[in-house]
């Protein structure tokens, strides 16, 4: 992250066009992570270049992978395979990315080197215990300098299987065990309380390994050798999700987005925007590498709360900072509750989109795991994203509907999950400026 960087929002735009939306963050991250531990060249297509997704690249590479790109999106990798990678010279460092320093440990547990994963201040103060606790019960040698926060430290050692379930639905949790799984002894097995993201269970499958899914439970042997595979990226819904967002609220938007990836582990954000009354439609359905990718069009539409029923809270989990601003421009009130995970993300989210949609004066409450939002006029104003990607993300779509410019500060980081975005966000008629002090 360099210098500061503010977003000056002009009120009155609306979105129309064709766009893509840059890569999916978590399959680009799982495509580094499998073509290094598999054997042979792996050709990555699409792969997010955002700051996260290319410190897990950098990672891989100081640990001997061989890694070309990205250019244009595309990676080739030469994997290592299961055993070939290499101590790091020095401490990896994973920037602001939980999903890398949630993911790296259950490949670097069965390694037989020490490594220790640090991060910038957001990521230092992120939970890690929920895949310490299990990995430790593998036989991972891992520590944690304060307990439960960054940096960690994994010794590497001999793994045995275990049958875990998870307290909260986590795909990284759940990858991070598969992961660790591959160089464990015997079958392990993990078991979710909800269904969360499956990039991991489809691309083990893409990468030739066998895994068993059942009712909420995955399995998977140890020792099995990956294989090489190309790797084509769709575009992320994460970050579609703004201008589904954008162009429901924003009054005469018609705007189309190509190749958006449609997991249905992934589509929550689509069913509460059409359960509140957006008019967003699903064509040219296809598959990619094991991923259904689709194209939507979008249009401006009338929206009214909704009750967000617990059940969609994973599928739409990185979604709810753009979905209350949605929530904030209906007719009527959005409750969500269920939803405490979204209070040890890249921020506070619940926190920071109360804040920030209260000083543009709508009526926001927030809950201890959730928030209630009642719709209303939006006033201009200036607001915090605290560093969170998807908070000045979010309420640069609220600068749509406001009564007045919306000035969004520390907004560098979004750069870790959507590079390009103002520039993008400009060319289809968000009236965005921005300002970078040094
Ligand atoms: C991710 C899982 C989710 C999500 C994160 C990416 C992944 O986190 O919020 O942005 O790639 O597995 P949790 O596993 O903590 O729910």
């Amino acid at each position: 992250m360099q210098g500061s960087e503010t977003f000056t929002i002009h009120p009155g735009g609306q979105l129309r066009g064709t766009i893509r939306v840059p890569g999916d963050k978590s399959i680009s991250h799982r495509s580094v992570i499998f073509a290094s531990i598999a054997e042979g060249e792996s050709t990555i297509s699409g792969f997010l270049e955002g700051e996260d997704t290319l410190a897990t690249a950098a990672a891989f590479r100081a640990m001997g992978v061989a890694i070309q790109g990205p250019s244009n999106g595309k990676l080739t990798v030469t994997g290592a395979g299961l055993r070939g990678l290499r101590a790091p010279a020095a401490d990896l460092d994973l920037g602001n990315s939980g999903t890398a320093m949630r993911l790296l440990p259950g490949v670097l547990a069965g390694q037989d080197f020490p490594v220790t994963l640090r991060g910038d201040p957001s990521l230092s103060g992120r939970p890690m215990g929920r895949i310490m606790t299990p990995l430790r019960a593998m036989g991972a040698r891992i520590e944690a300098d304060s307990g439960d926060t960054p940096p960690l430290t994994i010794h590497g050692a001999a793994l045995t299987a275990i049958d875990y379930s998870m307290p909260v639905a986590s795909a990284q949790v759940k990858s991070c065990l598969l992961l660790a799984g591959l160089y464990a002894d015997g079958t392990t097995q993990v078991r979710e309380p909800a269904p969360s993201r499956d990039h991991t269970e489809r691309m083990l499958e893409t990468f030739g390994c066998g895994i068993e899914r059942h009712e909420g439970v995955v399995r998977i042997a140890g020792g099995q050798r990956l294989t090489a595979t190309p790797v084509e990226v769709p575009g992320d819904i994460s970050s579609a999700a703004f201008f589904l967002v954008g162009a429901s609220i924003a009054p005469g938007s018609d705007l189309r987005i190509e190749g958006v990836g449609m997991n249905p582990t992934r589509v929550g954000c689509v069913e509460i925007l059409r359960a509140m009354g957006a008019r967003i439609d699903v064509d040219n359905e296809r598959n990619a590498g094991g991923e259904p990718v689709a194209d939507l069009r979008v249009r401006a539409a009338e929206l009214h709360g909704v009750d967000i029923p617990p059940s969609l809270v994973p599928l739409a989990i990185d979604e709810f900072p753009v979905l209350f601003v949605a929530a904030a421009c209906a007719r009527g009130e959005t409750v969500l509750g269920g939803a405490r995970e979204l209070r040890v993300k890249e921020s506070d989210r619940i926190a920071a989109m109360a804040e920030g949609l209260q000083a543009l004066g709508v009526d926001a409450e927030p809950l201890e795991d959730g928030m209630r939002i009642r719709g209303g006029p939006m006033a201009g104003g200036r607001v915090a994203s605290r560093g969170d990607h998807r908070i000045a993300m979010a309420l640069a779509m609220a600068g749509l509907r406001a009564g007045g410019p919306v000035i969004i500060d520390d907004c560098a980081n979004v750069a870790t999950s959507f590079p390009g975005f103002a520039d993008l966000a400009r060319g289809i008629g968000l009236g965005i400026d921005t300002a970078t002090d040094p």
